[in-house]
């Protein structure tokens, strides 16, 4: 492609370190679309006929076809997939075929596949967390009054219900979309007609490929456009902000399968067992949700650093822009699926979960709170009545609840009977109506709202 300047050709090793091919053919597609657009407008510009912009999007067509049937040679003497589609191009189409480089480079080239690659990434990651949200609601409707620990430093430390508890994840993996969508819109320029690096003499109309390509508006600096991985960067934090929550949640699932949990019995579908002891049920896939969630994590790491040293405008070093990108995205959509199917398809076991929310004195805060309410006393002597009456229970070795109510007016003579119907942990997650909270009503209403949102309903 450049032999006019050479004596002699690249070295073997040179070819190897050189080839993008084994990884961007995944780019094709895009490659492709983004030559058709080109093209076209090339000839609505008059600076290549209508005969010859038709000969070459006939035979660039072709090429997609064969691509699709046989997938992409891999030739490391052709470098990259631009290389590979101009060269088969040439094949199929002869000289007129070298016309459809007019006003472009790779450098610009690249730039427009690689964010038609990554848009349709962040769509994908969208609708993966869409179905993810979709499976956390209906569960968390199933189980808007089931009653379970919740924990602060993973000591029992208030009833919530279940429903509350997935609704939780529901908000983080909104919060991930939200990333993604504003990852897409921010990407969404078209650097095509930046061509190396300062534009091109030819009199080119960038609004017409920009909008053939579904972007928004041009790029408005060629130096940028070519310079810029930013759209891959973006796209990464949000792949690793997500996969951080979907390792938080397999974590949870990881504990909840243990015994002394008992909370879940994961689907045998996203179970293993063990090759020697016959009664295992291992949490792999869950393992290694979290596990990936540090791949992903590496992915952002290691473009950020292959991006922050590099003058203006590209570098070959760029080309190291797509592995991490293309092994997050793998990794993030496996993930998610994952998740999805372990919320979807467990088992509660609610009665394990009530069980162990009575323990711990989980409803001590609700003694304190009835105090402040039913006797008009400040929160903080409550909360030192009630650490007396937790003392007092831990020395009889009952539950809070269970102490008699002789031995709660020994310790403070304003509590009556009354104070019992308190310390249920039905009443307790009942009393919790503040809005967000985890009152079954308050469940109930966030999971309609959800499901409106997620268009469910
Ligand atoms: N294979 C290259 C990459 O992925 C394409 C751009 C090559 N540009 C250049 N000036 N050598 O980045």
């Amino acid at each position: 492609m450049w032999g006019g300047r050479f004596a002699e050709g690249p070295s073997a090793i040179m070819r190897e370190i050189n080839a993008s091919i084994p990884f961007d053919k995944a780019l094709w597609r895009e490659d492709i679309a983004g030559s058709r657009a080109h093209v076209a407008m090339l000839a609505a510009q008059d600076i290549v006929s209508a005969a010859d912009a038709e000969t070459i999007d006939a035979g660039l067509a072709a090429i997609a076809e064969e691509y699709a049937r046989d997938g992409v040679p891999e030739d490391w003497s052709l470098e990259d997939i631009h290389m590979t589609v101009e060269a088969r191009l040439t094949e199929l189409i002869g000289p007129v075929a070298g016309r459809l480089h007019t006003a472009r480079s790779r450098n610009d080239q690249v730039a427009t596949d690689f964010r038609l690659w990554v848009r349709h990434a962040c769509e994908e990651s969208d609708a993966a967390l869409a179905r993810l949200q979709a499976a956390l609601v209906t569960r968390a409707g199933e189980h808007s009054a089931s009653i379970m620990p919740g924990f602060t430093h993973l000591q029992i430390a208030q009833p919530v219900t279940l429903g509350h508890h997935l609704l939780a994840y529901y908000e983080m993996f909104e919060r991930d979309r939200s990333r993604f969508a504003d990852a897409r819109a921010r990407m969404d320029q078209c650097p095509l007609g930046s061509a190396a690096l300062a534009g091109t003499g030819f009199v080119l109309d960038r609004d017409a490929t920009a909008a053939a390509l579904g972007f928004a508006q041009p790029t408005r600096n060629s130096l940028d456009a070519v310079s810029d991985r930013d759209f891959a960067l973006d796209y990464l934090m949000a792949a690793s902000q997500c996969a951080l929550h979907l390792s938080r949640l397999a974590e949870e699932m990881i504990l909840w399968a243990s015994q002394p949990f008992g909370f879940i019995k994961l689907p045998d579908s996203l179970s293993t067992g063990s090759s020697i002891m016959p009664q295992k049920r291992n949490p792999d896939a869950a393992e290694l949700v979290r596990g990936h969630a540090g791949r992903i994590v590496g992915c952002v790491t290691a473009l950020m650093v292959t991006m922050k040293g590099l003058p203006l405008a590209y570098s070959k070093d760029m080309q190291d822009d797509k592995p991490p990108v293309f092994e997050a995205a793998g990794l993030l959509e496996l993930s998610l699926a994952a998740m999805t199917g372990m919320v979807a398809d467990s088992a509660f076991n609610t009665a394990r979960m009530r069980q162990l929310a009575e323990q711990g004195h989980a409803t001590a805060t609700d003694l304190a709170d009835w105090l402040v309410r039913a006797a008009d006393i400040p929160f903080r002597e409550a909360h030192h009545i009630t650490g007396a009456a937790v003392k007092r229970a831990d020395e009889r070795g009952v539950a809070l609840d269970q102490l008699a109510l002789a031995d709660l007016q020994a310790i403070d003579a304003r509590i009556d009977e009354r104070v019992f119907g308190a310390l249920s942990v039905e009443a307790s997650v009942a009393a919790r109506t503040s809005y967000g909270g985890t009152a079954p009503e308050r469940v109930c209403e966030q999971v309609k709202a959800a499901r409106e949102r997620l268009g469910l309903e």
